[in-house]
């Protein structure tokens, strides 16, 4: 495994990010959507930075697993989720990739009309985007490697782990 980002890079990533969604906010009560699993820890770190009204929810995103899986065809568990009608909410995923997740997210979020809808992730991979969405925020860009740590996983493991790795092809 590879060092990509130290558990003192993202705590100055992740504090700069808060600071420039306080700024945007300026005390606009928020909901904060934190897309399971592998933003948890993003989300944790995140909204104890935060220092405005908000409430917290969490989503899961399960892909239309059929003959065609259309971009965006997501559902949302949404048992841990709020009301956000009229809400200003902020999404959080952990990565964005191909980008289907998040828009796939947004789409879907979208039809519970809430007064705005923001995205943020840790992570962006740079050349990877098949979506025309770029997230509102992200903390830092990375190349295109599989990382795992700071709630991203492979094969569920590896989440706990305070940095962000690179795992080689022949770790996967
Ligand atoms: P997309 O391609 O839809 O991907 O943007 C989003 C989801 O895929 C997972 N993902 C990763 N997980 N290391 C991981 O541990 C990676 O490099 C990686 N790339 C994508 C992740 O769950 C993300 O929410």
């Amino acid at each position: 495994m590879r060092l990509v980002l130290s558990e003192e890079q993202i705590r100055d990533g992740v504090a700069d990010l808060s600071r420039q969604i306080t700024g945007d906010y300026r005390g606009r009560p928020l909901t904060v959507l934190g897309a399971l699993t592998g933003s948890l820890v993003f989300l944790s770190d995140l909204i104890r930075q935060l220092d405005f009204r908000l409430q917290v929810g969490l989503i899961r995103a399960r892909s239309y697993r059929g003959r065609s899986i259309l971009p965006g065809a997501l559902t949302i568990q949404d048992a841990e989720m709020p009301e956000i009608a009229g809400r200003d909410v902020l999404l959080l995923d952990d990565i964005f990739d191909t980008g289907r997740t998040l828009a796939g997210l947004v789409e879907t979020l979208r039809e519970l009309r809430p007064a705005s809808l923001k995205t943020a992730v840790l992570l962006l991979k740079q050349g990877r985007s098949e979506v025309p969405m770029v997230p509102d925020y992200y903390c830092f860009e990375i190349p295109d490697v599989f990382v795992v740590g700071y709630g991203l996983d492979y094969n569920d493991e590896y989440r706990h782990l305070p940095h962000v790795a690179a795992l080689d092809k022949d770790e996967l």
